[in-house]
């Protein structure tokens, strides 16, 4: 992907200036999205209206919606309807947003703004926001199980999936690992196994679906995750990078929040993590040249949220 690793340097240089538009059929998806986020968040009249609260005002705050989109552009690109897909890649953002409640606790990053807004805590309290982050996980097993869509066989294949990438082997790992290890240092495997298991997985189950509902053969699948696992550790780089040079005015969270865990900025240099950006984008690259897929949607996708990523403007 010669040309995402190129816009790392030109969007620095850019400077926000020049922000490329989002390509229609990503708008296009990212509105569906939320609207059928905002129809699978129905209070029900045996729900507790203060939870049902916390879930709405958390999940249809501004995100970017880069799981469900990564499952929605890999269908498109092999050729198959996303509409399929969609309450799976919701699902999807349903486990993100109950994992950022639960990273803004004061109890693990202590942060105070997300997407723009106060946390979930700030307007909640700890134990409704926990209670809600929990409704949402728990949420997201049952709309892949009853996604009609979706084949019988292909919905438990993905619950069980989605089950692995939040486990213990999973996002839940990840986020206790980046507690825990990073406060007692790191090396650079080790942060790595850390940046796959709390973002990793949730990208690579997001593209594994696309190409699931697509028939690819196994071979294909693993190319697909291993590109979606690349890309995971370039975002969460550039999520670091983030955290030390933005203001929450641009990000929509709090700064200098991870600032004194191993790995960070602070620790290893803007240059080293940038210089691992690099590597992961271009080693995401060559596995996707590998799937051949002409001009790719998945690819567009990528080199925009990284070309504005790295501007310091807000992904639109
Ligand atoms: C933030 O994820 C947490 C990380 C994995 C770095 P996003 O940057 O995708 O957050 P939203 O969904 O856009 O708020
Ligand atoms: C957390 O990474 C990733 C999750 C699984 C929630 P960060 O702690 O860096 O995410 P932000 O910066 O708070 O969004
Ligand atoms: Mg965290
Ligand atoms: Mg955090
Ligand atoms: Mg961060």
């Amino acid at each position: 992907m010669a040309a995402i690793v190129d816009i790392v340097t030109v969007a620095e240089n850019e400077n926000g200036t020049q922000s490329r538009a989002v390509p229609a059929s990503v708008r296009l998806w990212r509105d569906r999205i939320d609207t059928r986020l905002g129809q699978l968040i129905r209070a029900d009249e045996q729900a507790c209206p203060t939870l049902v609260e916390a879930m709405r005002y958390s999940l249809m705050s501004r995100g970017k919606r880069v799981r469900p989109l990564l499952a929605v552009l890999t269908a498109l690109d092999f050729g198959r309807d996303p509409q399929r897909l969609l309450d799976f890649g919701c699902a999807l953002e349903l486990v993100h947003c109950a994992s950022l409640m639960l990273d803004d606790l004061p109890c693990m990053d202590n942060a105070r703004m997300r997407r723009g807004k106060p946390a979930a805590h700030i307007q909640f309290g700890e134990a409704t926001t926990t209670l809600a982050a929990i409704a949402l996980l728990n949420q997201a097993y049952g709309v892949i199980a009853n996604s009609d869509a979706l084949a019988e066989a292909i919905r438990c294949r993905l619950v069980a999936q989605l089950s692995e990438a939040v486990g213990t082997a999973g996002l839940v790992s990840g986020q206790s690992r980046d507690l825990v290890e990073r406060k007692r240092g790191v090396d650079s495997a080790g942060l790595r196994r850390i940046n796959q298991q709390k973002t990793g997985v949730l990208f690579e189950l997001a593209v594994v679906g696309g190409g699931t509902i697509a028939d690819l053969p196994e071979a294909r699948l693993k190319i697909l995750n291993d590109f979606a696992g690349h890309v995971g550790q370039a975002f969460q780089s550039a999520d670091d990078l983030l955290d030390c040079q933005q203001h929450c005015g641009t990000t929509g969270k709090d700064s200098g929040v991870d600032v004194e865990k191993a790995g960070s900025v602070h620790q290893l240099g803007e240059d080293t993590l940038r210089e691992r950006l690099i590597g992961e984008l271009d080693a995401a690259d060559a596995q996707l040249d590998a799937l051949g897929i002409d001009d790719s949607l998945l690819k567009n996708f990528v080199l925009s949220l990284f070309r504005r990523l790295l501007q310091g403007s807000r992904p639109q």
